[in-house]
């Protein structure tokens, strides 16, 4: 994934750089398939010249060898460290020991391995993953000289990167440290990111809208029209604790749709998702304002891994859930 995106960030990274470190997004024209297993059929394509494969395995070698041999390889990296939201080492990535074997099949094999990759996980909440992954990179870097292989030049540092800025400064800071200490005598070094959560993230707000409710004592039961198999599988699938929403009433006491408005009380409430399945629960003991059917509940930041992982269990079509793009003009204030 080669983006503008990709680009905005490799620009916020080279404001920082060490001028012995350039980053120069204009001149990466390829395609990287960071997929480690890919289908024969990708591989076969007719803009396969620009394709840029990853492999963490002999298997996945041998596929390239024989579908795509004059690729440019990268090698997926497994972090030493992870401390991310969503890791992703226990699926992807070769172990320290395995990486002598990988290069010496793709040797053999007289494929290109032209540099490393690595994911520290989606939604990184540190740096230090970012900066020992690539200080095992370049040790990647190193064995590949040693075993006599051409010399590396592409660094992967993946995704990961959440939008909240003080985290993402917190991240840059490092990762441009690391590349400075550990990389800093490579001179033709070509440093690739791929953010994908980071523009994703806030772009989206998800507004639910109230459907049913009950009342036990002072509990507050509420189901909403949207769930756990639809845009909040992160739920299910990661054990995510959503924050508490904004609350929008449908109608104040002045007719006009509220949000925000000051509650006193508030009851301990449970909110459901619409399917059968009792796991569709999306939060329990939150504090809520008395709500009606037809109220809102308002989750900001559902823009990364969301509505794009949800189903159609329960005939709750997920891709069926509207989508509206809100434009704001700050010279004229609507
Ligand atoms: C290989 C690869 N690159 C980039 C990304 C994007 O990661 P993120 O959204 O954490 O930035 C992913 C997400 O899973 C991925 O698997």
């Amino acid at each position: 994934m080669l983006s503008s995106a990709t680009q905005i960030l490799a620009c916020l990274l080279h404001s920082q750089l060490s001028e012995q470190v350039s980053i120069v997004p204009a001149r990466l024209k390829l395609t990287l398939s960071s997929h480690l297993v890919s289908l024969q059929t990708a591989l076969s394509t007719p803009t396969r010249a620009r394709l840029r494969p990853t492999f963490d395995s002999l298997c996945e070698l041998d596929k390239i060898r024989r579908c795509h041999p004059k690729s440019k390889l990268l090698l997926r990296l497994k972090p030493p460290k992870e401390d991310a939201q969503f890791p992703l080492g226990s699926k992807f990535g070769a172990l320290k020991e395995e990486v002598i074997p990988l290069l010496r099949a793709a040797q053999e094999s007289s494929l290109d391995v032209i540099g490393v990759e690595f994911h520290v996980g989606s939604g990184a909440r540190n740096p230090e993953p970012y900066r020992s992954a690539i200080a095992a990179a370049k040790q990647v870097f190193d064995t590949a000289l040693t075993l006599g292989l051409p010399r590396m030049h592409v660094l992967d540092i993946g995704g990961g990167f959440k939008a909240c800025t003080r985290i993402f400064y917190d991240l840059v800071h490092t990762i441009n440290g690391a590349l400075r200490d550990f990389f800093s005598g490579e001179s033709d070094l070509t440093v690739i990111a791929e953010p994908g959560r980071f523009f994703a993230e806030t772009s989206f707000t998800l507004a639910t809208n109230i459907i049913g409710k009950r009342v036990r004592n002072d509990l507050r039961e509420y189901w909403i029209d949207d769930g756990a198999f639809g845009s909040m599988n992160c739920i299910l699938n990661s054990g995510e604790t959503l924050p508490a929403p904004i609350v929008v009433k449908y109608w104040n006491k002045h007719g006009d749709l509220t949000c925000n408005e000051e509650e006193v009380i508030t009851y301990p409430s449970t909110v459901f998702g619409p399917t059968c399945d009792a796991s569709d629960t999306i939060l329990r003991g939150c504090q809520l304002p008395e709500l009606q059917v037809h109220d809102w509940l308002v989750f900001p930041n559902m823009g990364a891994y969301r509505a794009s992982c949800g189903s159609n269990f329960n005939g709750f079509n997920t891709s069926a859930i509207p989508t509206h793009l809100v434009y704001s003009n700050p010279t004229t204030n609507i």
